[in-house]
């Protein structure tokens, strides 16, 4: 089919469908009287539960992680920590201030520091690249693929003596496709950091993120699918792994419920820094864990219909999804062939008043300013000092893969407590825009 006769076919599929067709953005009635929008997964089913855990720390005056006080234990983190480590099926779970503080927890673990390289996607969220840096290691970016995740075939090109680990970033819900990735860091004997930030409680072939790679991070951030505003969790099965990154979060030091969990203390104290929860996000983190299934559960259950309607349209194809069945199904990616139609379509949504946006939440690490031009805080901070990080070079020249597929996809979020109505608006409006952006 030509295109001409392909853009008719798909109108002419909408008109027996019995959609309405003429464009809001042409004078035609929106989809919807108001913009959809959904907010944060986790703060949407704050209740009694959430409510009852501040209340008991309040009321016992507990809200250190280590020290009780007349008569209370505290155990709300360690708790939480336990829980965590079974959903996820990893043997130790830690509780953190941020996903950026476990990430710099695993960078410890692994005893990655100056003279090291870290393989990572171009594109994702500042963190991953400043864990490293602050470590003094040198970040080295991979072009991601159509699941705007790691490539694993861009992988082994980046790979020098100096490559320690990989960091698998699972992007807006979206596993990366560790099969091929974990086979390439056994094959160099580079060590894995998931990193699940965005992709909390989300699977790859039947199991957790996190649990795959030596060690797993998540950020608990307001954004995240379970959230104390700010909060992180780092999981490893890995014993003295795990005892490392206890003790880099902690000053050097490791109190009983971690001595507890690993059996038998290893290592010596180092130097390290302060990256502890306290028992009010501990207690708040537990009540949102007991509710990550549901939440997970009625994205998906939304989202089902709209990734079922739309893939009967014509010429329609999504983002690349790995184990769709592990994927936590929002938002829903549209790929486009350019650029011009992919803007066209964001501005037909937004006027049938179901808005569309660019892949988000991340940003594309090799233009960023400071990387580009290696900005640190002291001038002789050691990853941009050795020839080989003087010789790197980032900028748009070193990903455009990455700029060009970013381009071309548009994502629809669909949110845990959508109705059915909402879910049949999205599908009409995309049924009306994205025939006509092709024309873009
Ligand atoms: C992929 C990724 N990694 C790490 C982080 C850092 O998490 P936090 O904001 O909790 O420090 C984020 C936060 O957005 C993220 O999206």
């Amino acid at each position: 089919m030509n295109r001409r006769n392909f853009v008719a076919a798909t109108a002419a599929a909408a008109t027996a469908a019995g959609t309405e067709t003429t464009l809001a953005a042409q004078g035609g009635t929106p989809v919807r009287d108001k913009p959809l929008g959904g907010d944060h997964w986790g703060p949407l089913h704050y209740d009694a539960a959430e409510k009852a855990q501040v209340d008991e720390v309040v009321d016992t005056g507990v809200p250190f992680r280590f020290t009780g006080r007349r008569g209370v234990a505290p155990v709300k983190v360690s708790t939480y920590e336990r829980e965590f480590a079974a959903k996820i099926g990893a043997r130790f779970a830690l509780a953190l201030s941020s996903g950026t503080a476990a990430l710099e927890c695993a960078i410890s673990a692994l005893q990655i520091g100056p003279g090291d390289e870290v393989i990572m996607p171009a594109w994702t969220w500042h963190s991953d690249c400043t864990a490293v840096v602050r470590a003094g290691a040198l970040p080295v970016f991979a072009e991601i693929d159509e699941s705007f995740n790691l490539d694993p075939s861009d992988i082994e090109a980046r790979i020098t003596p100096q490559t320690k680990a990989i960091i698998a970033v699972h992007l807006q819900g979206n596993p990366a496709d560790l099969n091929p990735i974990m086979a390439i860091a056994r094959k160099h004997k580079l060590r894995v950091i998931e990193d699940c930030s965005q992709a909390v409680g989300a699977s790859y072939k039947g199991r957790r993120l996190g649990s795959m790679g030596d060690i797993g991070t998540y950020s608990h951030q307001e954004s995240k699918t379970i959230t104390s505003g700010e909060g992180g969790t780092l999981v490893s099965s890995d014993p003295e792994l795990f005892e490392r990154a206890v003790r880099f979060h902690d000053v050097g030091n490791i109190f009983a419920p971690h001595k507890e969990m690993l059996g038998e203390v290893r290592l010596a104290p180092f130097v390290g820094t302060n990256y502890r929860m306290s028992e009010f996000a501990g207690g708040v983190m537990l009540a949102q864990l007991r509710k990550l299934d549901m939440i997970i559960g009625a994205v998906r259950a939304n989202s089902a219909p709209v990734y079922g309607s739309l893939r009967e349209i014509p010429g329609l194809r999504f983002r690349l999804r790995p184990d769709p069945s592990g994927d936590l199904a929002s938002p829903v990616f549209i790929r486009f062939d350019t650029k011009a139609q992919r803007e066209r379509f964001l501005e037909l949504m937004k006027a049938e008043n179901v808005p569309a946006g660019g892949p988000g939440g991340s940003v594309i690490l090799p233009v960023q300013p400071y990387i580009e031009n290696k900005i640190t805080v002291h001038a002789a901070w050691p990853t941009w000092t050795t020839p080989r990080g003087k010789a790197i070079r980032y900028g748009a020249a070193s990903c455009p893969r990455t700029i060009d597929i970013l381009s071309r996809f548009a994502g629809v979020a669909v949110g845990p407590k959508y109705s059915a109505q909402d879910t049949r608006d999205i599908v009409a409006a995309v049924r009306k825009a994205f025939p006509a952006a092709l024309r873009a």
